[in-house]
């Protein structure tokens, strides 16, 4: 397995994302309340370039007494992926489907080393 370099832990500001070439692979690199993770850049549904796809915070649909839901919310404590192809959504940090568990993003290796960020594929 080889060794490829995403940056520096500097180039990250919090939200902010990379996709590194790692010879025949893409890896998302992302850097989400100061955390690191890496996932490569093929959606669990038809393979698309789901790291390139819009982060926003979980979608919550609350119903109400009626069982009605009139509003949309979000968690403020969980922050997705949204692939461009279909809409697929993931949890960049354990790269899960919310709606079905068994969907998941392949996890890449990460590797913080003297202030830079390696990825093996
Ligand atoms: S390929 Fe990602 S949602 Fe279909």
């Amino acid at each position: 397995m080889n060794e490829y370099s995403a940056g520096k832990v500097d180039d990250y500001q919090d939200g902010d994302r990379k996709v590194v070439l790692c010879g025949e692979a893409e890896v998302g690199v992302f850097r989400i309340a100061g955390e690191f993770y890496a996932w490569h850049n093929r959606c669990a549904h038809r393979a698309g370039p789901v790291c390139q796809g819009r982060l926003m915070k979980r979608v919550l649909e609350p119903v109400d007494a009626d069982g009605q839901v009139r509003a949309q919310a979000y968690d403020e404590c969980e922050d997705h992926i949204i692939c461009p192809w279909h809409g697929y959504e993931f949890s960049i940090r354990t790269g899960r489907h919310p709606g079905n568990e068994r969907v998941r993003l392949r996890k890449a290796e990460l590797i913080v080393r003297d202030g830079e960020i390696y990825v093996r594929a």
